[in-house]
């Protein structure tokens, strides 16, 4: 899609991480291309130089180079240990999303990608998305494992059924691009594709304008929080949600957790797994009552209960840009941590 055409290397660039993808792979590409013509060349030259010239020739004796032992094994394994390091580096830096993104959820399932924007959009093998903003998609998956993968964005994530897993990236080029599922998931497989649609801000605005949204997320998640009953204990004898998301949550065997998406699903599904300290276990566990797109609703909703928390000005995502929503109309505020 876009420019590309069928001889490039690499697919187009359209994410803040393509260059240093690219520039990783290169690496990694000239690293094992340099000694491949090595020892090829090598290969054909010793065989040359050292071959048997007479039928009674005998060779001379040779006792070995411990420097030069030394030498072949110490720039290989700098060489590795870089690839390590810048490997390891951004990796880490695609793995954490910031903490103000844009929150897209995606569902895959038997054969399409189900995504719904904050505000309620909904599409099918389809994400339309701003530039310039961090945008972190929250995926899980109906049946099996899916993948989703971008190449223009150099992202590949497995969505997994069972398990929320999170992507993030800022798209820096408006335009389309592929997005193939990347892992088979049965017949049709090949036929789960779709486009992303990368927009500059006000187009991507005036895109959601003229969607018909479904009710949002969150306040879909308000209905199933009050209507499960949720608030009889939480905040009283349950932990409150206020402030809930992405804080550090002590657990009573001393270890401390962060409240990401992944363990708010894990409350929800399974509590008994992880108890917070002061807590007794007593919640039932809500799996087989909620489908994948409830739980996504309750956590959209205990998220916005946690966005009154002000991040620290120093905080490195601070100087990310922040896409605004359109007049969100604002959730009820529960009591807040601490207060019985
Ligand atoms: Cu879904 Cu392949």
């Amino acid at each position: 899609m876009g420019d590309q055409t069928p001889f490039q290397l690499l697919p187009e660039n359209a994410s803040a991480f393509s260059h240093a993808s690219d520039a990783l792979t290169l690496f990694v590409l000239g690293v094992c291309g340099l000694f491949t013509v090595l020892i090829f060349v090598l290969i054909v030259w010793f065989s040359l130089r050292y071959r048997r010239k007479s039928e009674n020739e005998i060779p001379e004796r040779i006792e070995g180079s411990i420097l030069l032992e030394i030498v072949w094994m110490v720039i290989p394994f700098g060489l590795l240990l870089v690839m390590f390091v810048w490997g390891s580096k951004l990796f880490l830096d695609m793995k954490r999303p910031p903490t103000r993104a844009l929150q897209i959820d995606v569902i895959g399932k038997q054969w399409m990608w189900k995504i719904q924007h904050p505000g309620g959009q909904r599409e099918i093998d389809a994400l339309h998305v701003p530039t310039g903003v961090p945008i972190k998609l929250i995926m899980t998956s109906q049946d099996v494992i899916h993948d989703f993968f971008v190449p223009a964005f150099r992202i590949k994530q497995d969505v997994l059924p069972g398990s929320f897993v999170t992507e993030w990236f800022i798209a820096t080029k408006p335009g389309n691009y592929h997005l193939f599922c990347s892992e088979y998931c049965g017949t049709s497989h090949s036929r789960m594709v779709g486009t992303v649609t990368v927009m500059t801000p006000e187009d991507y605005q005036s895109w959601l304008a003229g969607v018909v949204p479904d009710e949002r997320p969150a306040r879909a998640g308000e209905r199933l929080f009050n209507s499960y009953g949720c608030i009889q204990c939480h905040g009283k004898i349950a932990p409150t949600m206020a402030g809930l998301y992405n804080s550090k949550v002590p657990l009573s065997d001393g270890t401390t957790v962060v409240a990401d998406e992944e363990y708010l699903r894990e409350s929800i599904l399974a509590p008994a797994a992880k108890i917070v300290a002061g807590y007794a276990p007593v919640m039932p566990s809500y799996s087989g009552r909620l489908s994948d797109e409830q739980v996504f609703q309750l956590i959209a909703y205990i998220k916005e209960l946690a966005s009154a928390t002000t991040q620290p000005a120093d905080h490195p995502d601070a100087q990310l840009p922040v896409y605004q929503l359109p007049d969100l109309p604002p959730a009820n505020r529960l009591p807040t941590r601490g207060q019985p």
